[in-house]
Parts: C-alpha cells; sequence; structure tokens
C-alpha cells in the first residue's frame, strides 16, 4: 500500500465539497486538488473567445493548449490562466452554467482526464469533483460523496455569493443548483454519482467541524499504520 492515499470527494453542486477537502487536506497535510475548476477555466476560456460551446473541434483545441495552474497567491490557493489569476472570474453563476455544459463535452473531458491523474500522481492528496472516485481515480482508497438538501445548499451558495458581496435571488440560485446537478446527473459521460464503495456523507443537519471529524475518523482507519 502506498504510504499516501487518494481521497475522493464527490458531490453536487454547494454540498460543501470545497471547504470540506481543503480543511480535510490541511489536517493530513495533502495536496487538495478542486476538479471542478478546471472545468471552470474551460468555460471562461470559451467565454473569452467568444465559442461555440457546441463546437468539439474548437473546444479540443482549447482544452490541448489550455495553460492553466494551479498555485498560492499571498498565502491562499489560486487557479492561474495563462499566468492571470481567475479564481474569483470562474466563480460566477454564468460560469456555473457553462462549467457544467462543456463538462459534458467527450473531448473536454478527456483533455481534463489526463492533467487531473498527473496533478494525482504519488497520491497525497485530495480531490474534490463529479466523477473522482468512479471514473478519474477508482482505485483511490477513501472514497466520499457529499451531499445535502437542495434549500441548504442554496443557502450555502447564497451566504458564499453574500460574503463577497454579490447579491443574488436565492429563489434563483436554488433553481441554477438544481438544473446542473440534473445536467449533471443526466449526462451520458461520467455523471455525477457515488462509486459503489463510496462513503455517503449527508451535511443537511451537519456542521462544517462535524463533517471534517467524520471524515478524518474514516481516514484515519484507512492510513498504513506507519503513517498514522
Ligand atoms: O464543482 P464545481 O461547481 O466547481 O463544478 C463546475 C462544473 O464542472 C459542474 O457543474 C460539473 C463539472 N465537473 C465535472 O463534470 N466533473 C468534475 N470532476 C468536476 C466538475
Amino acid at each position: 500500500m502506498k504510504r499516501k492515499l487518494i481521497i475522493t470527494i464527490d458531490g453536487p453542486s454547494g454540498a460543501g465539497k470545497s471547504t470540506v477537502s481543503q480543511l480535510l487536506a490541511e489536517k493530513l497535510k495533502y495536496q487538495y486538488i478542486d476538479t471542478g475548476a478546471l472545468y471552470r477555466v474551460v468555460a471562461l476560456k470559451v467565454k473569452q473567445e467568444n465559442l461555440d460551446p457546441e463546437d468539439e473541434d474548437g473546444l479540443s483545441l482549447l482544452c490541448n493548449r489550455l495553460d492553466v495552474c494551479f498555485g498560492k497567491k499571498n498565502g491562499k490557493l489560486g487557479f492561474f490562466l495563462e499566468g492571470k489569476d481567475v479564481s474569483e472570474e470562474i466563480r460566477t453563476p454564468e460560469m456555473s452554467l457553462l462549467a457544467s455544459g462543456v463538462s459534458a463535452k467527450k473531448v473536454v473531458r478527456d483533455a481534463l482526464l489526463k492533467i487531473q491523474r498527473k496533478l494525482g500522481d504519488g497520491g497525497g492528496i485530495v480531490v474534490e469533483g463529479r466523477d473522482m472516485g468512479t471514473v478519474v481515480f477508482p482505485e483511490a482508497e477513501v472514497k466520499f460523496f457529499l451531499n445535502a438538501s437542495l434549500n441548504i445548499r442554496g443557502e450555502r451558495r447564497f451566504k458564499q455569493y453574500r460574503d463577497k458581496g454579490k447579491v443574488f435571488d436565492l429563489d434563483k440560485i436554488i433553481r441554477e443548483i438544481e438544473k446542473r446537478d440534473s445536467d449533471d446527473t443526466r449526462r451520458a459521460l461520467s455523471p455525477l454519482k457515488p462509486a459503489d464503495d463510496a462513503i455517503e456523507v449527508d451535511s443537511t443537519k451537519m456542521n462544517l467541524e462535524e463533517v471534517v471529524e467524520a471524515m478524518l475518523k474514516i481516514v484515519q482507519q484507512r492510513l498504513p499504520s506507519s503513517s498514522k
């Protein structure tokens, strides 16, 4: 067994995957990888280039010369497209929907699959997304599927935006999340679903610390004794 594990956290939008994954990674001193951000960067590039999201050849070209990296700036993790920090730009409702749209395209998934597997080389990662446990890292030692009720997820997203000074209509956010869940779940390629061996965690009535504690306990049981 590898000394450092691959831990996957899949689930629908607003379930708390990003915050939980970051905290878990911090506690374990693992690397945190946000794969949704990769799809969002593709969406941003599609918008910048005014590309038709249905144009598979155009998408393929775009993905193959995608200059994206993930790093820390002023102590905060950020996503950089062609050297520019786009961490905020990719987090708008418009980019959420466009990312979900482009993520259904085979050319996009194939290109990003390679990038994601490379990032995960050697283990020691907490990686979040929709198909981490099912497709990208089927061999992961610990797989979680994090969920919460639709209304709670909508409220959490609403608060996240509000904390950044952006005010959107709560009902609209809930409807957009519902649509995105439905698109992500029903698409033909790598749909959002729990892996057969995933541990399902419902965070509707749990706070952040409780979720992280519960996950950490499970991870610790699976760590090889030399690294506990
Ligand atoms: O996690 P997120 O909201 O940032 O993801 C944005 C979109 O990207 C999501 O609606 C579906 C897609 N996605 C995906 O298809 N596979 C992943 N592993 C991660 C995200």
